[in-house]
């Protein structure tokens, strides 16, 4: 027996839905919407920083969504973006440089792309809501991303796979918003299955779900921690794993054996402690889902646990608020493993906890956790939510109203 999700605490504003909130504001500004899309964000159980290092990565999606209503406009209309969040853009195809600090800058570089790959669907509005929190580390631009480009798409009729859809997505991150993403997150925001998390072959992009096992919950714990400046140290772990590999001789490091770093030499120190993290960190991540595909909770939590000492300590991607709700995590009551979750510094982390004792277990880091800190973490405890989906016209109407 599982519990189900607490939501209690998501902030959802005026008690709607992203989904219904994005229906609403579309029908004040521009009419009723063909279509409606929501994509999830995601929190990793394990398998960080290997992704980019055509590793293993092990996410499942959570129950908040960023949605997109959208509809065609007639011709000769502009593309033109409405957010609750942050406002009105309108999408040029043929705009050179796009400003990498805009909030649009996103839907520019979708726009732009599919241009470039030929996509000319005609002009259309959308109006986009969201109920992942920002900042958190929980993938609240990949969930965008993702949202936009299977709601578009939908329009058009154009189909293309869940993989396809998060390669052109990342696209976006790497060559538009200049930071230098893996795949995992648009590829669970695209492709995730309700119920499971879903281990990802960041080569081939083949995935396997797999349930998490009975009487276990995942906890997500936001130290409401933000750190400034992520992207350099991201760009800078993934500098050191690319001059690893080389080192070694190998692809990637997902190519490579714990015995390849003795042939690192010894003024390469950082490089051989950020590959130790990765080549142990894949091994991990194959073991967690074997744990899985047998129901071993205890080893799942097991692996979580040394998932994250490797982080704060070979990787160095931890920081102090993480460490410090991992570290409560642990001491609390049901608690089987906790570790960091995402890019790392600050934002979330992930607990897996005995489903009997989770309700308890929510409240006592909670409380703890403000004593020692004086921050008002949340803590959501949640079921593996679906990937992305799309709604059509018919869809739209019965859902609200
Ligand atoms: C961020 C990136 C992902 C991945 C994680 C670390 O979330 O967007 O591609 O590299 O960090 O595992």
């Amino acid at each position: 027996m599982r519990r189900s999700v607490n939501m209690a605490n998501l902030d959802r504003r005026g008690g709607l839905r992203a989904m219904d909130r994005a229906i609403l504001r579309h029908r004040q500004r521009w009419g009723t919407p063909e279509v409606v899309g929501r994509a999830p964000g995601r929190v990793n159980l394990i398998g960080e920083h290997t992704d980019y290092n055509n590793g293993f990565v092990l996410p499942m999606a959570l129950p908040f969504d960023t949605a997109v209503a959208a509809r065609r406009a007639p011709e000769g209309s502009s593309t033109e973006v409405f957010s609750e969040d942050f406002g009105h853009a309108v999408l040029a195809p043929s705009t050179a440089e796009i400003d990498p600090t805009d909030w649009a800058v996103y839907l520019h570089g979708i726009h732009q792309l599919l241009h470039a790959e030929g996509f000319r669907p005609g002009p259309w509005q959308a109006t986009i809501a969201t109920d992942i929190p920002a900042g958190a580390g929980l993938s609240s631009s990949a969930a965008l991303e993702v949202a936009v480009v299977s709601t578009i798409l939908h329009l058009a009729q154009s189909e293309r796979s869940a993989a396809q859809i998060a390669r052109l997505c990342q696209r976006v991150d790497n060559e538009l918003v200049g930071i230098p993403s893996g795949i995992m997150d648009q590829m669970i925001s695209a492709s995730a299955l309700a119920g499971h998390a879903c281990l990802i072959d960041c080569r081939s992009l083949r995935t396997e779900p797999y349930p998490l096992p009975e009487n276990s919950v995942v906890a997500v714990m936001d130290t409401k921690t933000r750190r400034q400046l992520v992207d350099s140290e991201y760009s800078d772990r993934r500098s050191a794993c690319i001059r690893a590999a080389a080192a070694m001789g190998v692809e990637s490091l997902r190519d490579a054996e714990l015995a390849d770093l003795d042939r690192m030499g010894a003024e390469l120190g950082t490089e051989r402690r950020r590959a130790h993290h990765v080549i142990t960190e894949n091994r991990r991540t194959l073991d967690a889902a074997q744990a899985m595909a047998v129901g071993d909770a205890a080893v799942l939590g097991s692996l979580m646990n040394a998932s994250h000492d490797s982080l704060r300590d070979d990787y160095e991607v931890s920081g102090f608020a993480l460490d410090q709700i991992v570290e409560i995590a642990r001491d609390s009551v049901g608690c089987l493993g906790a570790r960091m979750t995402g890019g790392g510094f600050a934002g979330c982390a992930v607990a897996l906890v005995a489903a009997e004792a989770a309700t308890e277990f929510q409240a006592l880091v909670a409380q703890r956790y403000r004593d020692e800190s004086g921050l008002n973490a949340e803590i959501w405890l949640c079921e593996p939510a679906a990937g992305a989906s799309v709604t059509p016209d018919e869809g739209v109407n019965k859902t609200l109203l």
